[in-house]
């Protein structure tokens, strides 16, 4: 019998609703949970939307959609978690709440439990620290939108057994996504890569370098990039870029990790990307149009 069964997906935002959509897909029995009644049915809510865009898009046929809704527990008590076989946390960017709620399932949770962390810049080491099963402690990072992106980071740390690699190794093929090993090193490979370049491009638009279009443009269709980097700067959400390059060069101290002063203003506005309404484009619209122009004042 397959030794992961039941999973727990804990935070039902964006990449929580998402993770736990590709493993309801995938067979896994899945319970979520949020700590409150209005957040968890905002995230069940989004859940099912996914899994209609996928049937609208022909990835899945609507009794594949209908069983995976049936595979998904919706809590708010950690404690229903405590059977899960494996429990990825996708909860905000506080290394203090995710190792608090670590902690919990720690001390809830039997011995073989697998404890794993979404984050996408934080410690994974540290985490594992937190609790009394390091070993079983792992980073298992999904891209957005989960149920598009095919890759996952496992992370292993000093800590991570080889049997706790091997089960999660085989668990990410089962969903079916392809993994690639990495250290836990800020960022990870694919952020330590990428971040840069999104800085970059918003370095090089206040710079005056060239418009929004032409920069997205010019790395869509110069590149065969699915989106350019400010449109994609916009999809990951301001704030969390800028969270994320303030721990890259908090640990890094490379400027090329620096926060570019035009990112903080934007967030500091509000501006905070797609899920705000406005970042480098508006999306009030039907189609995206690039807002940036007007908060420059121009
Ligand atoms: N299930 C659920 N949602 C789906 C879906 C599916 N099977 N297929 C698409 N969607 C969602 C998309 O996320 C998008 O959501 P919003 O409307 O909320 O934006 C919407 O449905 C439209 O998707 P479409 O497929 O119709 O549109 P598209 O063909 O333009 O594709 C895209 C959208 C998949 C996002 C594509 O543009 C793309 O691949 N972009 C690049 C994304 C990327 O680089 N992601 C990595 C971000 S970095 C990261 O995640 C790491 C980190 O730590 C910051």
């Amino acid at each position: 019998m397959k030794e992961i069964r039941e999973v727990g997906v804990l935070g039902c935002g964006a990449m929580g609703s998402g993770i736990a959509q590709v493993l309801a897909t995938a067979g896994y029995a899945v319970v979520v949970r949020e700590p409150q009644e209005e957040l968890l049915k905002k995230g069940m809510v989004r859940i099912e939307k996914g899994l209609e865009r996928a049937v609208e898009k022909g990835q899945l046929d609507s009794a594949s959609r209908d069983q995976a809704l049936r595979r998904l527990r919706g809590v708010i008590s950690l404690e229903e978690m405590k059977d899960c076989h494996l429990i990825i946390e996708a909860l905000p960017e506080e290394i203090g709440l995710k190792k608090e709620h670590l902690r919990k399932l720690d001390a809830l949770c039997p011995a073989s439990t697998i404890l794993a962390s979404n984050t996408s810049s934080l410690m994974i080491t540290e985490l594992a620290a937190s609790t009394g099963r390091p070993e079983k402690v792992i980073g298992l990072h999904f891209f957005n939108p989960p149920a598009v992106m095919n890759l996952v980071e496992i992370v292993r740390t000093p800590f991570t057994s080889s049997r706790t690699l091997k089960v999660v190794q085989e668990f990410v093929a089962s969903l079916p996504k392809t993994s690639i090993l990495v250290p836990d090193r800020c960022g990870f490979v694919v952020n330590r890569l990428l971040i840069p370049y999104l800085l970059d491009a918003i370095q090089s638009l206040d710079n005056g370098l060239a418009s929004v279009q032409d920069i997205d443009t010019g790395m869509r269709l110069g590149c065969g990039h699915p989106m350019g980097p400010l449109a994609l700067s916009d999809f990951i959400g301001l704030d969390i870029l800028l969270h994320i390059s303030e721990v890259m060069f908090a640990e890094y101290r490379e400027r090329r990790f620096a926060p570019p002063p035009l990112l903080r203003r934007m967030v500091t506005a509000g501006w905070l990307g797609k899920k705000a309404g406005r970042g480098f484009y508006e999306y009030r619209g039907q189609v995206p149009r690039p807002g940036f122009l007007d908060l420059r004042g121009e």
